[in-house]
């Protein structure tokens, strides 16, 4: 499977040890950066990552701000993304399995490095489950049509 991977300032440190992690386990990790402690704009990291899986150079994202909520909420903005902010595993795993999260964001001031590397396990070794959940994320995407602007 091959992951995208970006980050602002805030995450530097903890996605180089979440990149490391992952490919440890096998998965192709592709990194968005940033990759110094020169303070950014995380929307453009947030971006980056949610038009390589919208456009399906990689299966899955990863995400990392201060908190997770500014990069998830430019993620969010791509259309067919829904990025997923979290602080513990289980909502990782049900971001996967119910609401189909394309992309799981979190916080480096916000989670553990042990914790940022359950909530990955989680998330990448769930499934969507379909059925009902399919007809709410179809929901989801119809809002988006409605109310486009462009
Ligand atoms: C950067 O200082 C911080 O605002 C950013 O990492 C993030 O937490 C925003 O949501």
């Amino acid at each position: 499977m091959r992951v995208g991977i970006g980050n602002d300032h805030a995450a530097v440190e903890m996605k180089n040890e979440i990149m490391a992690y992952l490919q440890e386990k096998g998965y192709e990790v592709v990194n968005f950066g940033t990759d110094t402690n020169e303070s950014v704009d995380y929307p453009i990291y947030g971006e980056k990552v949610a038009v390589a899986v919208k456009n399906k150079e990689v299966d899955l994202g990863v995400i990392i701000c201060g908190t997770g909520i500014g990069i998830s909420l430019a993620a969010n903005k791509v259309p067919d993304i829904r990025a997923a902010v979290v602080s513990e595993p289980v909502s990782a795993r049900l971001a996967r399995e119910h609401n189909n999260a394309n992309i799981i964001a979190f916080g480096a001031r916000i989670v553990g490095m042990e914790e940022a590397k359950a909530i990955c396990d989680a998330f990448l070794g769930a499934e969507f489950l379909g059925d009902r959940h399919q007809r709410r994320v179809d929901m989801i995407s119809e809002i988006d049509k409605r109310n486009h602007t462009l």
